[in-house]
């Protein structure tokens, strides 16, 4: 299959088109710039140039970006990462808004500034943690099916006046198809009337059993708009995060998941990244999904720059080439020409998806047409 246009091998080898042409023609082979050859061909045609190839197949670029494993006294503890989920009106936003508020280091200047959808905080015993919210199920769902964990556990909040909900079965699934722990946050607990023995006894007909039903689920009874308990559930998350014994080693080239992304008039694409091994440093070249580029610039969810950012922490970056995919893994590499090899592999790879999608549409219209 061909797998280069003459342009795009020119364009590597920092040589005219036309003298591909001539190289080609003088090989026996016909083609104008914009053809592509197979890779046979255009490995002659470089070693012609005098270039050394070398072919990636898809095990190089994972191996390449998988990189060494790291050895346990590289490690370090890294702060939990928590996702809140729950049914509709349940307060999850109230509930991360109201935790945010414990943040110790006070960086806000009034009201909630959050520019990401995910952010860390330092609580008064000194521990970190990172909360992410993931609008709907969906962001979380689509992350999953790309294969990225990024979440070491889940926060399930429940309001007491409503019980358990579609969407808190569904919470409940999710947390249980990542493998991940759960705390349940009973919230709303100010309100009159509540019955905390039906929630437990919701919850149980899920299999979710919580601590005084004999389970191994911490359950946490807190009013967000009262900021009743907060302490609590922070306590029950650094407890679950100890059990954990979460590490990482921050003395590497950076690795993690795209959470979002979007295109931004004045910065261009923005990425909101979870490093998860390693240092992300500012000038760094990394590559997320399909697109590439050198971090031009690193913002926490303050909108303050930073220089880096460790793992379990949550940043905007900027200087991508494109907006990569929520759920994309990104990755630093030692130079250009490694990130261009990487992502024109992984675009070449998402041409042909197409490509094939589209010959398997034509052949469903042309058995509806026979
Ligand atoms: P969606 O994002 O729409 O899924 O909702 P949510 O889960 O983020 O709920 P949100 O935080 O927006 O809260 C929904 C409503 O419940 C709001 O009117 C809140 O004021 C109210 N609420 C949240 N927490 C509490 C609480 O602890 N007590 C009481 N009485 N009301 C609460
Ligand atoms: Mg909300």
């Amino acid at each position: 299959p061909d797998v280069i246009t003459v342009q795009e091998l020119a364009n590597r080898m920092a040589a005219r088109a036309g003298e591909v042409v001539k190289a080609l023609f003088r090989m026996g082979v016909m083609a104008t710039i914009t053809q592509s050859i197979d890779a046979d061909t255009a490995e002659l045609v470089a070693t012609e140039f005098g270039h050394r190839v070398r072919r990636i197949s898809e095990s190089d670029v994972e191996q390449g970006l998988e990189g060494e494993a790291d050895t346990e006294e590289a490690l370090e503890p890294r702060p939990p990462v928590v996702t809140i989920m729950g049914h509709v009106d349940h307060g999850k936003t109230s509930l991360l808004d109201a935790l945010r508020k414990t943040d110790v280091a006070g960086r806000e200047a009034g009201g909630i500034t959050q520019h990401i959808g995910a952010y860390m905080i330092q609580i008064p015993s000194g521990d970190r943690v990172t909360f992410i919210d993931t609008p709907g199920h969906e962001a979380f769902t689509s992350m999953r099916a790309r294969g990225a964990s990024v979440t070491d556990m889940v926060v399930l909040v429940v309001a007491a006046d409503d019980g358990v909900m579609p969407q808190t079965i569904e919470a409940i699934r999710h947390a249980r198809a990542a493998a991940v722990p759960m705390i349940v946050a009973v919230n709303k607990i100010d309100k009159q009337g509540v019955n905390l023995d039906r929630v437990r006894q919701e919850l149980l007909q899920h299999e979710v059993v919580v601590e005084s039903l004999g389970g191994d689920v911490q359950e946490i009874q807190v009013s967000a708009t009262k900021g009743t308990n907060l302490d609590k559930l922070l306590e029950a998350i650094i407890l679950q995060a100890e059990i954990l014994d979460l590490k990482a080693n921050p003395n590497r080239a950076a690795e993690g998941t795209v959470l979002e992304s979007k295109l931004d008039k004045g910065r261009g694409p923005v990425a909101t990244v979870l490093v998860q091994k390693g240092t992300l440093n500012q000038g760094d070249i990394v590559v997320a999904g399909a697109e590439w580029g050198r971090v031009r610039a690193i913002i926490d969810d303050m909108g303050i720059p930073l220089t880096g950012a460790e793992p379990s922490e949550p940043v905007e970056i900027l200087g991508l080439s494109g907006v990569p995919g929520a759920g994309e893994t990104f990755v630093a590499v030692e130079d250009e020409t490694r990130a261009r090899e990487i992502t024109e592999f992984r675009q070449r790879k998402a041409r042909e998806k197409v490509t094939a999608a589209a010959g398997a549409a034509r052949g469903t219209l042309n058995d509806m047409l026979a």
